[in-house]
């Protein structure tokens, strides 16, 4: 029995978070958000006042941490717990979400982070989404997926995605948020976000949810 694996990467907004869940509930797969990760450790540098440029200090940081992924596969529901406490909404609010590309750039961050996704996999079918899960977490992943979408449309719908959780945003604030992340992310030298030929590219802009997720169950089982 071969263990799938399922690689989604692309940028903010391209609706990888959204997909992922829906493929891993109708398969019966483990979901893993490695945002949520990085966005647990900018979360803790904040709060313990550290500066996200300051790396020696966000990895010394980042071996004092311990981030916890919990998938309720009846729920599809996650919970990310950081030092034991629950921050899965506190994650989401903007002013994480604009440090969370710096500290990600960090090598070392990333290999801890790299090292918990794959243990939080081992032994599970699992669908992983995130910058780097086809390049670097998981080169041999049974599938791999390139979801993207127009610039215009992934801020159109991260925005509604905030007004709908009463997250006080404003349409050019998530404009910038998600062009600075995208250049962020893939320019760094470790791990950028990149389209790789062995994934499979699905341009989003014009589609519905229910027809990705139909395109990549198609893949998958193909
Ligand atoms: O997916 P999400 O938008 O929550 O990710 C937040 C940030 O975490 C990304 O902008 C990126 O900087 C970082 N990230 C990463 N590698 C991943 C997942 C996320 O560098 N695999």
């Amino acid at each position: 029995d071969l263990k799938p694996i399922v690689a989604i990467d692309g940028p903010a907004g391209s609706g990888k978070s959204t997909v992922a869940r829906a493929v891993a509930r109708k398969l019966g797969l483990f979901y893993i958000d490695t945002g949520a990760m990085y966005r647990a450790l900018a979360l803790k540098a904040r709060q313990e006042a550290v500066d996200p440029n300051d790396a020696p200090a966000v990895i010394a940081l980042a071996r004092h941490t311990r981030i916890d992924l919990s998938y309720d596969p009846r729920e599809g529901t996650l919970r990310v717990d950081l030092d034991g406490r629950d921050v899965s909404q506190d994650i989401r609010r903007p002013e994480i979400t604009e440090h969370v590309s710096v500290i990600a750039k960090i090598k070392e961050v990333r290999e801890i982070m790299v090292g918990l996704q794959r243990s939080l996999a081992e032994g599970r079918r699992a669908i992983l989404e995130g910058r780097d899960i086809g390049t670097v977490v998981f080169p041999d992943a049974y599938k791999k997926f390139f979801l993207d979408a127009a610039c215009e449309e992934r801020v159109r719908r991260r925005y509604l995605e905030m007004k709908e959780k009463n997250i006080p945003v404003e349409q050019q604030g998530v404009q910038n948020d998600i062009e600075t992340r995208d250049r962020i992310d893939s320019t760094r030298a470790c791990a950028p976000l990149r389209r790789t030929p062995d994934a499979v590219y699905i341009d989003t802009t014009r589609m519905t949810i229910d027809e990705v997720v139909a395109a990549v169950i198609a893949e998958i089982n193909r």
